[in-house]
């Protein structure tokens, strides 16, 4: 129930932050913990989403790719502090400019963070495209649904019950420049470029769901000027990794599946490829794992 109620207030936030996001196109002065220049919009929606998940008693801490630290809920009562909520207020906010895909992602999880993949209960995310869409995995299923105001109030539609990843994968996209890419991935990469499409846009949630709509493989590999590549694990690599791997498919980072990996750091980096298993198999294999 408490667990419903994270989900719903980030639905209901997404929402307000994707109504707000005109004004909000510029970049401001400050440099978020990653070394990425912020927008006034990743910045304002950190804020919201501060606000309204500190609200909720079951939530213990708010951390985002926004801030430094980890916010602790100040509470005089009551609340039982189970949860512990990670947010990349915008995920690919860069397609701001251009007016392409983007939206909001999600992990929460039962201990602190940093915390690994296997401790997240629920993970979310939310995709501004033509509609608004959300995907949630939770209790072991992943469902997506339509996001739409209904007077005051948003409603949530079940889209698709029990997503899982179809069996015969049509589409692929990598990050990273290729010069850039190790031999092992580049190899890999030649191999999936013969067989699937190319579906790359900027925004890692738009590009996972390409995959868990048409099957497939999504990564921002280890890069050799970067070996732990560009995404981060705690908002990024543990929330895609778990609604990939509820819908039946892996992750991997390079060796193990993500949600194994041993979190060090609020902002550590990851690199990141998830898909149809077999897909996956072969990206180990390739990278000599
Ligand atoms: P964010 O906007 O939260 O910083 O994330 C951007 C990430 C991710 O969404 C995407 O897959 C990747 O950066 C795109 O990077 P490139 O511009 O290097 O392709
Ligand atoms: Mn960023
Ligand atoms: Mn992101
Ligand atoms: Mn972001």
């Amino acid at each position: 129930m408490t667990v419903e109620r994270i989900v719903r207030t980030v639905a209901e936030t997404s929402l307000e932050v994707r109504e707000g996001l005109a004004g909000r196109r510029g970049y401001e002065d400050e440099e978020n913990p990653s070394g990425e220049k912020q927008l006034a919009a990743d910045l304002w929606a950190d804020e919201l989403f501060e606000e309204r998940l500190l609200d909720i008693e079951s939530v213990a801490a708010y951390a985002s790719e926004e801030r430094s630290g980890v916010v602790e809920a100040e509470r005089t009562s009551n609340g039982d502090g189970r949860y512990h909520v990670a947010v990349d207020p915008l995920d690919g906010s860069s397609n701001l400019r251009t007016n392409n895909a983007m939206g909001v992602l999600l992990g929460v999880y039962d201990s602190p963070l940093p915390a690994r993949g296997r401790d997240l209960v629920a993970s979310a995310y939310v995709l501004f495209g033509p509609l608004t869409t959300m995907v949630v995995a939770v209790d072991g299923s992943v469902t997506e649904y339509v996001l739409e105001r209904d007077g005051k109030s948003v409603e949530m539609r079940t889209v698709t019950e029990e997503l899982t990843l179809p069996d015969e994968p049509t589409v692929y996209g990598f990050g990273g420049r290729v010069p850039d890419w190790p031999a092992g991935f580049e190899n890999y990469a030649r191999e999936i470029e013969t067989e699937l499409k190319l579906r790359y846009g900027g925004a890692m949630i738009a590009d996972v769901n390409q995959v868990l709509t048409y099957g497939g493989v999504f990564a921002y590999p280890g890069l050799e000027s970067r070996p732990e590549g560009k995404l981060r694990l705690q908002f990024e690599g543990n929330p895609v990794a778990h609604i990939v791997e509820t819908a039946g498919g892996r992750s991997s980072d390079g060796e193990r599946s993500l949600l194994d990996v041993t979190p060090e750091r609020i902002h550590q980096r990851v690199p990141v490829h998830v898909g149809n298993t077999r897909l996956i198999d072969r990206l180990e294999a390739t990278l000599g794992n």
